[in-house]
């Protein structure tokens, strides 16, 4: 696996390991790498020739500098990981080489981006926009996978793709789990034992109004439900608990097709997001 630390590199790596005939797949991350962001990485193995992965905790996308300096490093065993898993390539830049002084371009997308995480999170889809724009246009993959675990995020880029034309396919992989559920985030690291137990309520808490709703409950009780749950199980706050449709993210008040259940909420002082679509209520195990 090549490890490329200086962006000037980065054109000669990638013609390098680009041959005649091959096709690259990227995956972006922040790093503190666990089995979701591996998933993606054997996605990209599955449908390209070659993989690429860049590791940069994007300081434009932390609205809460105390989120940002608390957000977990571990280049070595991230590193260790990825070769592990496969990638041929990672791209690590620094602040400065991605944001050079006089920096001064933002990618800001209305609508999707508008609400939800992005009401709650001031700049956060700017920031991640931007980067992400930034991270394709550097690497110029054929296709570029992302976590449904970020559902918001997806569906913001899916429109810079559409709107800048990239002509870079953007693939969603599902989101991977623990085995009680809670989606696995690099944030689950930072809640204690007993948090850690509380926390799994969240996933179960959608995949019950999800199966309510599927069955024809009325959509605001089955919400409210949710939230009493959430509440119960000792999360402090809740940003959002919304039925929503998948595309736009506008929020539903009663089923439509492509509906997806998406939420935020506080533990301690780790914030959660989960998102389910109502359709794979159904297959759920936990
Ligand atoms: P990060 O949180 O490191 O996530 C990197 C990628 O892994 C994202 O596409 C995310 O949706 C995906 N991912 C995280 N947890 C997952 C899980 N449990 N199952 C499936 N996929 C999962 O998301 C970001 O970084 C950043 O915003 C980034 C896109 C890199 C831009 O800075």
């Amino acid at each position: 696996m090549q490890i490329i630390r200086e962006t000037n590199a980065l054109a000669a790596a990638l013609a390098e390991l680009r041959g005649a005939g091959d096709t690259l797949a990227l995956v972006p991350t922040m790093g503190a790498l666990h089995e979701g962001h591996l998933a993606l990485i054997a996605e990209g193995r599955e449908q390209a020739s070659r993989v690429a992965a860049t590791i940069f905790v994007n300081p434009l996308q932390f609205n809460d500098p105390g989120d940002l300096a608390r957000y977990p490093r571990q280049e070595e065993a991230d590193l260790a990981k990825l070769a592990e898993g496969g990638c041929d390539l990672v791209w690590l830049p620094t602040p400065e080489q991605l944001y050079p002084a006089g920096f001064a371009t933002t990618v800001s997308v209305r609508g999707v981006s508008e609400r939800w995480e992005g009401a709650h999170r001031p700049g956060h889809f700017d920031g991640v926009a931007t980067v992400v724009t930034k991270l394709l246009l550097a690497v110029r993959p054929d296709l570029a996978i992302f976590g449904e675990k970020d559902w918001q995020q997806l569906a913001v880029i899916r429109r810079v793709k559409a709107d800048l034309g990239l002509g870079i396919s953007i693939l969603g992989h599902p989101t991977v789990r623990e085995p009680d559920g809670l989606a696995m985030s690099s944030r689950n690291a930072l809640l204690t034992d007993e948090q850690r137990q509380a926390a799994s309520a969240l996933p179960r808490a959608l995949a019950e109004a999800a199966r309510s709703i599927r069955e024809g409950a009325a959509v605001d009780p089955a919400l409210q439900t949710a939230t009493n749950r959430l509440t119960a199980a000792g999360f402090s706050s809740l940003d959002y608990l919304a039925l929503v449709d998948e595309r736009t993210l506008e929020p539903l008040s009663a089923p439509a097709e492509h509906m997806r259940l998406i939420a935020a909420a506080t533990l301690g002082r780790v914030r959660l997001i989960d998102n389910l679509a109502v359709a794979d209520a159904q297959q759920i195990s936990w």
